[in-house]
């Protein structure tokens, strides 16, 4: 099934939380939704699904306006965080329900619940209370519950943030296994960068109700087209810093603090150059040294198992950078930053848009 948004708005009592939504998800595709608490995620979603009314703007399934269609019609399956399972009743009746109010054979409920527990791998617990089942076997059955109808479009809002990490991580592939098995269309409301990287075919990511973006992972990462996605998508966050860029001679320099003036490669060189500009690196785009760059402090050293996080600072400034275990890097060390200036972005400070991918 195809889902596209047109201009979709929503009012809580004359407040705006979504502003002109468009997006188009293609069948069989995996969107993630992105963005920090209270972005809008969750209503675009619930909009999606008909449980809340757009204020304004066009809902379609394929070519078909949905706008006025309930819930039960439109071919949907939903997975929440709170799994809403009725847990005095076992895994079978869980999994049945909508059926039974279907009032589909006994015959077909059996079929259906067999086939469904078994991909899910919950064969063994259909006469399981669900109040007796552990978290991951309760997201399975949830999950289950929303795939037995086999609905053209499945919804989830954050249906893992309840589950261990290392649960999280192993239902995190199983759920992307089963949707790309099926080829259903999917809408996945997260908060976690990792959760959407990961997982999602596009990322549309939202902050304040407007969507910043909508592309690959990859391009998200790479290519944010705007300020706050550069700086909410990565970890560590991508380091941002105030420069003014000059051209002399056909070539183009950023001018850092400290009277520091580095050459800007040709494919990094934005067009028009504003006033104001904040520039972007990635710590692991930073080269800590003791010979050439930025003369830096060590100010705090914070292992996380993989590569340490080094963070700097110069005057009141302070950059993160990575280090692989086994560097001899001390707190209060003077260092060198090298930039790979390859992997720079600029913004214009003004309206933090991109310079460089729009
Ligand atoms: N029923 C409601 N009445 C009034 N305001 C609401 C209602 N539901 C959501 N809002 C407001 O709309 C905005 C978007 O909320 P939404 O639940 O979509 O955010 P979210 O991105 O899902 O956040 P979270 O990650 O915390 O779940 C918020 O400012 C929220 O307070
Ligand atoms: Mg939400």
């Amino acid at each position: 099934m195809r889902v596209s948004l047109e201009k979709i708005t929503k009012d809580f009592r004359k407040v705006r939380v979504l502003q002109e939504i468009n997006l188009d998800i293609k069948d069989g595709e995996f969107v993630a939704f992105l963005g920090p608490s209270g972005c809008g995620k969750t209503t675009t979603l619930l909009i999606v699904s008909g449980i809340y009314k757009a204020t304004s703007g066009l809902i379609k399934f394929d070519d078909t306006i949905v706008n006025k269609l309930v819930p039960k019609d439109r071919n949907i399956g939903m997975v929440f965080q709170s799994y809403a399972l009725y847990s005095h009743m076992n895994v079978y009746q869980n999994l049945t329900f909508s059926l039974m109010l279907k009032k589909k054979s006994k015959q077909e409920m059996d079929k259906a619940a067999k086939e469904t527990a078994e991909m899910m791998g919950i064969g063994h617990l259909l006469g399981r209370k669900v109040g007796m089942l552990s978290g991951g076997q309760q997201q399975r059955v949830a999950l289950g519950r929303a795939l037995i109808k086999k609905p053209g479009l499945l919804l989830f809002d954050e249906p893992l943030s309840n589950l261990d990490a290392r649960l999280r991580i192993h239902m995190r592939s199983e759920i992307k296994k089963i949707q790309h098995d099926l080829g259903t269309t999917a809408i996945y409301v997260t908060h976690d960068q990792i959760e959407a990287m990961s997982m999602a075919d596009r990322i549309a990511v939202m902050n304040e109700g407007i969507m910043q973006a909508y592309d690959t992972p990859s391009n998200i990462h790479d290519k944010p087209r705007t300020l706050f996605v550069a700086t909410f998508v990565g970890n560590p966050p991508m380091n941002i810093l105030d420069v003014t860029l000059k051209k002399e001679n056909g070539k183009t320099y950023v001018n850092l603090s400290g009277g520091l003036s580095l050459e800007i490669p040709p494919e990094r060189t934005p067009e028009f150059i504003p006033e104001k500009v904040k520039m972007g690196i990635r710590p692991q785009d930073l080269e800590i040294g003791k010979k050439e760059g930025l003369p830096y402090n060590v100010f705090m050293i914070e292992p996380t198992g993989r590569d340490d996080v080094i963070i700097c600072e110069n005057k009141g400034f302070r950059f993160t950078c990575l280090a692989t275990p086994g560097h001899n890097i001390k707190e209060d060390d003077k260092v060198k930053l090298a930039f790979d200036m390859g992997k720079v972005q600029f913004f214009d400070a003004d309206t933090e848009k991109s310079l460089l991918w729009n």
